[in-house]
């Protein structure tokens, strides 16, 4: 049974896709716990719903970003994680974390990177008149957002659409993404060449949202 760490600091919604799925498909697999640098992340009462083992370690509690990572990886390390998976969690890791987990550090970004690393994507995209959005699910590199590339799920961008409508098709869609990205990493069919991931089951590492879904 593989071992499963995520690290949230808002909602959750991430996380509750990926438990059902986790339950749902029958992984071979569990979410160990669920970490926050949040005390009131709604993830730890959805975790709580869920049955999770959580804890916070709060960064407003540490004078550093050294210091915060070091007992953040103290914390991860309790779990024996396989996989360390951020599911929105808001803080830029150190070198010191991204390294101690390379190969096992998972992150998904709204957007469909290399496009717009960083805040705020969808009113980016938008203003930038994209008609193409999406979500990556990429492993974790020391350079933020750019890590080898796992999988992406495109949606279309409509003309009515504002930051709202855009940033719900997107999250609709990360639901199913980061699921198929995560599983493909447990069942060890991923292999990574010169910073490009290939599925080597030839599963299409591309899901492409249809547009009659785009009101939603
Ligand atoms: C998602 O949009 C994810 O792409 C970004 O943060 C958001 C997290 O949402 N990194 P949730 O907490 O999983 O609902």
């Amino acid at each position: 049974m593989q071992n499963i760490v995520v690290l949230a600091s808002g909602r959750g919604s991430n996380l509750r896709a990926i438990s059902a799925a986790c339950a749902a498909e029958r992984w071979p697999a569990r979410i160990a716990a669920v970490v926050t640098n949040r005390p009131l992340a709604g993830a730890l009462a959805l975790a709580a719903e869920l049955g999770i083992t959580t804890a916070t370690v709060d960064h407003t509690a540490h004078a550093s970003r050294d210091a915060f990572d070091a007992a953040l990886a103290d914390c991860v390390d309790r779990f024996n994680p396989d996989w360390v998976v951020l599911a929105g969690f808001m803080r830029i890791l150190t070198p010191f974390f991204v390294n101690r987990y390379e190969g096992r550090l998972l992150n998904i970004h709204p957007s469909l990177l290399p496009a717009f690393t960083g805040l705020q994507t969808h009113r980016r995209a938008l203003e930038a008149g994209c008609k193409l959005a999406g979500a990556t699910v990429h492993f974790v590199t020391e350079d933020l957002d750019h890590g080898p590339i796992i999988a992406q799920a495109a949606v279309p961008v409509m003309p009515q659409d504002d930051e709202a409508t855009l940033s719900r098709r997107v999250l609709a869609a990360e639901h199913l993404l980061y699921p198929l990205a995560l599983r493909w990493c447990i069942e060890g069919v991923l292999k990574v060449h010169r910073g490009v991931v290939v599925q080597t089951t030839g599963q299409s590492q591309l899901i492409m949202m249809p547009p009659q879904g785009a009101d939603a």
